[in-house]
């Protein structure tokens, strides 16, 4: 594993978003897998600045997400579909025809996952996947305890979770209590992977999941098998290690 020390947030987002650049130049109908949340922001945001710059085009690369909630629709603001079209999509020239998430509104489970398991079949490699960290060592929406071995799947959230994510919410029926992820064993298949990690609130778990046991306990620990991976994280976050 590639350890790739920044000094703070927006040193992060630019260390990691100079490796996106390379790959996108390198190879310009690249397949990124791309992940949701706070630490991306930065990321994606200088992304888009380079873009308008002119110095990145997007219009062959292929997209694939992590992961959606399910029940929420492209338009719901708290959906990982309408968080890329803000954050990214829609402020780059990617043809949104080659941008893919699992479908939220899917009441299926099983139909929702194996569609994207045949989207993700028929797309092959993943040439560069990026990962955010959770507090626990998720990756994705994989949560401790969960096999390594998994593909898509849906997935329960934990109660703490659903209290979390209550506040962007109107009423508690609204709250997601359910999520489509990619599962690990399509995470690891990556040709190469890229994780960002940023704060001191960070920091414990990041000095489990890449200095610790490989254990299922510790979702993101199983990347330190993979043969080409990059941590970029911010002192704060480096700082029990
Ligand atoms: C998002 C995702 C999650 C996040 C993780 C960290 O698509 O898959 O695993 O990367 O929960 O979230 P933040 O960046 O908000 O700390």
């Amino acid at each position: 594993m590639k350890i790739c020390r920044a000094k703070d947030y927006n040193d992060m987002s630019r260390k990691a978003a100079n490796l996106i650049s390379a790959q996108i130049i390198m190879k310009p109908d690249c397949v990124l897998g791309l992940a949701t949340g706070s630490t991306p922001v930065g990321t994606y945001r200088q992304l888009v600045e380079w873009y308008n710059k002119g110095d990145l085009d997007f219009s062959e690369v292929l997209t694939v997400n992590l992961d959606e909630y399910k029940g929420l629709t492209r338009e719901n603001p708290q959906s990982y579909y309408y968080f890329m079209n803000e954050n990214l999509f829609g402020k780059v020239n990617i043809n949104k025809n080659r941008t893919f998430l699992p479908d939220g509104t899917e009441p299926d489970s099983g139909k929702a996952c194996e569609n994207y398991n045949e989207i993700l079949r028929a797309v092959g490699d993943v040439d560069l996947q990026l990962l955010g960290l959770g507090h626990n060592g998720h990756i994705g929406f994989n949560e401790p305890g969960e096999s390594f071995s998994t593909e898509t799947h849906c997935i329960d959230l934990s109660e703490q979770t659903i209290k979390a994510n209550a506040r962007f919410f109107e009423t508690m029926e609204e709250v997601p209590r359910q999520a489509y992820t990619m599962g690990i064993k399509t995470i690891m298949s990556a040709r190469r992977i890229l994780i960002i990690v940023s704060g001191e609130d960070k920091a414990e778990i990041v000095k489990k999941a890449f200095f610790g046991p490989i254990t299922p306990q510790v979702p993101a620990s199983i990347l330190q098998l993979h043969r080409n991976v990059t941590l970029v994280a911010d002192e704060a976050a480096l700082s029990k290690c």
